[in-house]
């Protein structure tokens, strides 16, 4: 071996080994800072949300009590959430009485038979909550129930939370004796100051004496979301606002078809008191309190200044039969006037004056509706003109407001359409690599085509909720979105959430993941975030010249205030050294602010024991100019906000 050599490797094998990183080969990404393209359409980023993976019984929703009525079987057997309790010598045994309820909507109740049972040997039920009842201290939980009982001398009924591994009692009330005939009994639990929050308690009801009583809505509710009545938990919706959503389209997806046409999205069997809403089957496997109903899913609009887009039943379910058009259809048609009525119409109107006595005088803001659901898999071919119907019928009555098609039609322009991936026939639901790909596809899309709504998108790699890599691909896709967005006017991400506990989930692959105590953000939570709160209201033409094919950008601004904002994807696994180049800008101050989301891996992810894995990273630098280099660092998302203004 030459010497020199030899020497020169043995100085190698005994130093540390340095990873240095390899840089890609410089790129350049010059922009055209002296007159937008496009304005930026101000209902870009969206959320789609619908019943699945428990995202609102267990979730969103607030209600601890897991299946709080009683028509949850067409059996009747007893729900596996309520459990029967004999404390010492009682005697007593729960059953699903199936002809005795409180309103017609709730025909069934729990029948509780005390035979034996004193004040040192309670006997009665508890409920297991959704996956445990998560409760802290220092804190009130309201509660009610109907009950009745032809036992006057059954006594009070003792309402109790209780931890599941100790046994430790966090808080206690009684609600006194039962009467004869329905009544609704209501009562609040307040914890102390030292009780351990957890995910694992349940709550427990006891009566002291023989007897019989029969129980129905058993419900309980944590504080909510600015403090309202059937209301939302509040660290989803912090969660939800801080994604600061333009609209909501709701409330499906398959939840708005149901698995058989008498299991759709029947809007008036959801709305006004909780007693007269029997809830229904959901597509993916349980039953829906339907707590969360028509109003509430609008004041939930509300509450995040979403504008709604109201998808209506279309005559066509899961199971692939339809409603044929026509006057068969009319009935379906009349259905969706009705419930634009309840959302829009005055007081004068019935279902304007439903709404008022639901508690919202107001009409609500309503501009999108959409007809139907991922109306290409019926085979039948007749939604054009099952569209054509509903589209008539809503422009004759509400000529303002957009009507969206969920799949291609020819008979009718529709406003909008919800597109769809045309290869795997369904929304986009993809791997980071058919993002990477297909980051132009709206680039050529003809302007004179209807709008697009991407009413349904994610990159699926992960599970329960994405990781790192999905969130490369779909900040990679959101690029696209925001540089076509003159024609792309608004997309959804979906689904929203997913509850993290054993067998809740039915759809893998979520933004947000949560537990009955806690939630956190996936990476692709956080890259919606950067994407959404920074984004303007113009497009800048920009022009990106890269060898490297996982590389995307898009550059907005604000008219108002002048800033920049330019978005880095580096979806490879070398640092990428940017030459940005801005044309057109009388002046760019030199501090900048970067916000940062990165991953050692694809793979890394946030998971609701380590939920903050995988945050942003704000930064500042004084590095801006009108040309200047930047390095996007490996596997990264990146914000730089700049400032125009002298
Ligand atoms: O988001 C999950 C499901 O995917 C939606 O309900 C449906 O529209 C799509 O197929």
């Amino acid at each position: 071996m030459h010497r020199a050599l030899s020497a020169l490797a043995l100085l190698a094998a005994t130093l540390p080994v340095l990873a240095l990183p390899v840089f890609a080969q410089t790129a350049t990404l010059t922009i055209d800072a002296s007159h937008p393209t496009a304005n930026v359409s101000p209902t870009l980023y969206g959320i789609m949300s619908e019943e699945t993976n428990h995202a609102w019984d267990s979730g969103l929703y607030a209600e601890l009590i897991n299946s709080r009525v009683f028509q949850d079987n067409r059996r009747h057997r007893l729900p596996s959430s309520w459990i029967l309790i004999e404390h010492g010598s009682s005697e007593a045994a729960i059953a699903v009485d199936p002809a005795i309820g409180p309103s017609a909507a709730l025909p069934a109740s729990l029948k509780l038979d005390v035979t034996s049972a004193d004040a040192h040997s309670t006997a009665g039920f508890f409920n297991t909550g959704y996956w445990g009842i998560g409760v802290r201290p220092s804190t009130t939980y309201r509660g009610s129930f109907y009950a009745k009982s032809d036992t006057p001398t059954l006594g009070a009924v003792t309402i109790r939370l209780v931890q599941n591994q100790t046994g430790a009692v966090a808080a206690t009330t009684t609600v006194p004796a039962l009467d004869a005939a329905w009544k609704q009994y209501t009562f609040t639990l307040k914890t102390g100051a030292t009780i351990p929050a957890s995910a694992n308690y349940r709550i427990e009801f006891l009566v002291a004496h023989p007897g019989s009583a029969w129980f129905t809505l058993l419900s309980l509710f944590p504080p909510t979301w600015h403090d309202q009545l059937n209301g939302f938990r509040p660290d989803l919706m912090d969660k939800l606002a801080a994604l600061h959503p333009k609209f909501l389209r709701f409330p499906g997806g398959n939840y708005l078809e149901g698995q058989h046409l008498n299991e759709h999205f029947d809007w008036k069997q959801t709305i006004g008191p909780l007693v007269d809403r029997p809830g229904h089957q959901v597509p993916r496997m349980y039953r829906s309190t339907d707590g969360m109903g028509l109003l509430e899913m609008l004041t939930w609009c509300e509450d995040l200044h979403m504008e709604p887009l109201l998808a209506v039943f279309s005559g066509y379910a899961l199971d692939r039969t339809h409603i044929n058009p026509g006057s068969d259809l009319e009935p379906y048609v009349q259905d969706a006037l009705d419930e634009i009525e309840y959302v829009i119409g005055s007081t004068s109107t019935k279902w304007g004056a439903e709404r008022a006595r639901d508690g919202h005088p107001a009409p609500f803001r309503l501009h999108y509706v959409e007809i139907g659901n991922e109306e290409y898999h019926d085979p039948s071919g007749t939604y054009d003109a099952r569209f054509a119907q509903f589209y008539k019928a809503i422009k004759q009555d509400h000529p303002q407001l957009q009507i969206v098609a969920a799949a291609p039609v020819t008979s009718t322009r529709p406003d909008i359409i919800d597109d769809n991936d045309h290869e795997a026939h369904r929304h986009f639901y993809r791997t980071a690599d058919q993002f990477f790909n297909d980051v132009h596809r709206y680039d050529t899309y003809d302007r004179t085509g209807p709008k697009i709504l991407v009413g349904e998108w994610a990159t699926r790699e992960g599970t329960p909720t994405t990781n790192f890599g999905a969130a490369l691909g779909d900040a990679a896709w959101m690029t696209g979105l925001e540089r076509n967005s003159d024609i792309v006017v608004m997309a959804s991400y979906a689904p929203l959430f997913v509850n993290v506990s054993p067998f809740a989930m039915q759809w893998e692959g979520d933004l947000i993941g949560f537990d009955a105590l806690t939630s956190y953000g996936s990476p692709s939570y956080h890259a919606q975030v950067m994407f959404s709160t920074h984004l303007g209201d113009q497009i800048l033409g920009s022009t990106l010249d890269a060898a490297n094919p996982r590389l995307f950008e898009s550059v907005t601004s604000d008219a108002k205030t002048g800033r920049l904002y330019v978005k880095l994807v580096n979806a490879s696994s070398s640092p990428q050294p940017v030459d940005i180049k801005i044309q057109g800008a009388a002046h760019i101050r030199p501090a900048m602010t970067i916000t940062t989301l990165s991953g050692a891996t694809t793979k890394a992810t946030n998971s609701i024991t380590e939920p903050k894995r995988i945050v942003t990273i704000v930064t500042h630098t004084t590095t801006a100019a009108a040309t200047f280099r930047h390095i996007v660092p490996a596997y990264s998302i990146q914000v730089l906000d700049m400032d125009r203004t002298r």
